[in-house]
């Protein structure tokens, strides 16, 4: 990744292809929301590559440019959007099926969102036990499926004209895997594919996939996905960034906004209990205690990184944290998320907080989807390769070299995002010191 102060950056020229993995309730409401706003229907709204700004130089030079004008990034116009999913559905079809948007909205771009068709997926049931679809690819082997992909995706590329590619997985959660030996380099993970080793789930052939085309992957899902050796290095190998995992929506992205406030006025906690109820299909594939463990895992780490538990014993040593998802239909997508938090401050007194958050699941990660597409593909014109932590911003459990913790507090993880892009510009990076305005 290490990439020079005023880096030279390739023009976004041409179309940039969206290839998303899975079209389900997160990818059919990017869509649809890049479909509406292109049609001047409706507001990027939490998307920080269209609303944000980066402030340069010193807080009275008064510069601050939208983001988007501050680096190239290929334009809402120049997107072409793919995918892949085990129900043959279109986007129009999927959209309604997810029940994320209102049909009035829906019926003002059906013409765009039915024209996405998603190829047959590559999909095993043993990895996402409640799911079970016909829209999927055969083959004799994963890595003849992988060699499907590519030629799939080289096809896909010069139909729809575009002239570079990004991958973002948005399909379910795969049951929990750790890592294993034939993870670990090219030639071990090849021969694994060959012999359809059960280490091999369907997202890192996809992920494989990817890389061997040059195209530059995000995974959106806690899977292990391109966070093993055997990717990481492909990654590196053909010069592509790659980042994940997990998209930080609703209670994770509450307990990184809350979380480094207590420990920032050193009040201590004693637990934080969250739990759920969702009914979309997330959900339901959440209800399996597989698929769960994967989501558990990447949800529960996030306040032991931020709270150090280790520099701060008095503070944070053995608090509870516990996690719960409850598939509940009659909810869809629209989630509720309530967190219990016992904290303790002067004296050791005991106080509680409470948050009860009435979330739209797919609202909040669908302007992640299209912030990681753009900042993926800027990524890769400017030559960063591997691993992109200055993307940790929008993950649950952001992926970071090996042996580095990751940073979780989002507030350091949007400082971070920025300063990258002040330092791909040449511009000076922002500390916040600020004695000059006191000389
Ligand atoms: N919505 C959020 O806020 C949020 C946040 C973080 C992570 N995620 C993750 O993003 C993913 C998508 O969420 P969603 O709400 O859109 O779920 P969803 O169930 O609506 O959509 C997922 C789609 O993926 C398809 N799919 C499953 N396996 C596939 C495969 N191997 N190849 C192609 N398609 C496959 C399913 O058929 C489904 O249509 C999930 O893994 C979820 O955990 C979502």
């Amino acid at each position: 990744m290490p990439v020079q102060k005023q880096a030279e950056i390739a023009p976004a020229k041409g179309k940039l292809g969206v290839l998303l993995v899975g079209l389900g309730a997160v990818s059919t409401t990017f869509i649809a929301g890049v479909e509406a706003i292109k049609k001047g229907i409706a507001e990027p709204i939490g998307s920080l590559t269209q609303m944000g700004t980066v402030r340069l130089g010193k807080r009275t030079d008064n510069r601050v440019p939208l983001i988007k004008d501050f680096v190239p990034l290929a334009k809402l116009e120049d997107l072409v959007f793919g995918a892949w999913d085990i129900f043959p559905d279109s986007a129009f079809e999927a959209a309604t099926h997810a029940g994320v948007l209102e049909k009035d909205l829906l019926a003002q771009i059906r013409t765009p969102l039915q024209k996405i068709k998603p190829m047959k997926a590559v999909f095993d049931q043993s990895y996402v036990k409640r799911l079970q679809g016909t829209n999927v690819k055969e083959g004799k082997n994963k890595l003849e499926l992988a060699e499907q992909l590519i030629a799939e995706i080289a096809d896909w590329k010069k139909k729809n004209k575009v002239s570079r590619v990004v991958m973002i997985w948005a399909a379910s959660t795969e049951i929990f895997l750790k890592p294993h030996a034939v993870h670990k380099t090219l030639d071990t993970f090849e021969k694994a594919m060959r012999e359809n080793h059960k280490a091999i789930a369907p997202s890192m052939i996809y992920a494989y996939a990817a890389l061997k085309s040059g195209i530059p992957f995000a995974n959106g899902a806690p899977n292990l996905t391109v966070d093993i050796p055997a990717l990481r290095t492909l990654a590196e190998k053909n010069r592509l960034p790659i980042c994940g995992k997990d998209f930080k929506t609703g209670q994770t992205l509450m307990k990184t906004i809350i979380a480094p406030g207590l420990k920032s006025r050193m009040l201590g906690l004693h637990g934080w209990y969250s739990t759920n109820i969702l009914g979309n299909r997330d959900g339901e594939v959440l209800d399996d205690p597989d698929s769960f463990k994967t989501k558990e895992e990447s949800k529960l780490s996030v306040l032991e990184y931020i709270l150090q538990p280790d520099v701060y014993p008095a503070l944070y040593k053995d608090f509870s944290h516990v996690v719960r998802i409850n598939y509940y239909p009659p909810r869809g997508d629209n989630k509720e998320g309530w967190d219990n938090i016992d904290i303790f401050g002067w004296l050791g007194y005991q106080m509680q907080i409470k948050i009860d958050f009435l979330c739209r699941d797919s609202i909040l990660a669908a302007p992640i989807v299209l912030d990681l597409a753009l900042f993926l593909d800027l990524a890769q014109r400017t030559g960063m390769r591997g691993i992109q932590e200055w993307l940790s911003f929008y993950f649950k459990s952001p992926q970071t070299a090996p042996g580095l913790y990751p940073e979780h507090d989002i507030f350091i993880q949007l400082m971070k995002l920025k300063n990258t892009l002040r330092h791909l510009r040449g511009e000076d990076l922002i500390t916040h010191l600020g004695l000059e305005y006191y000389d």
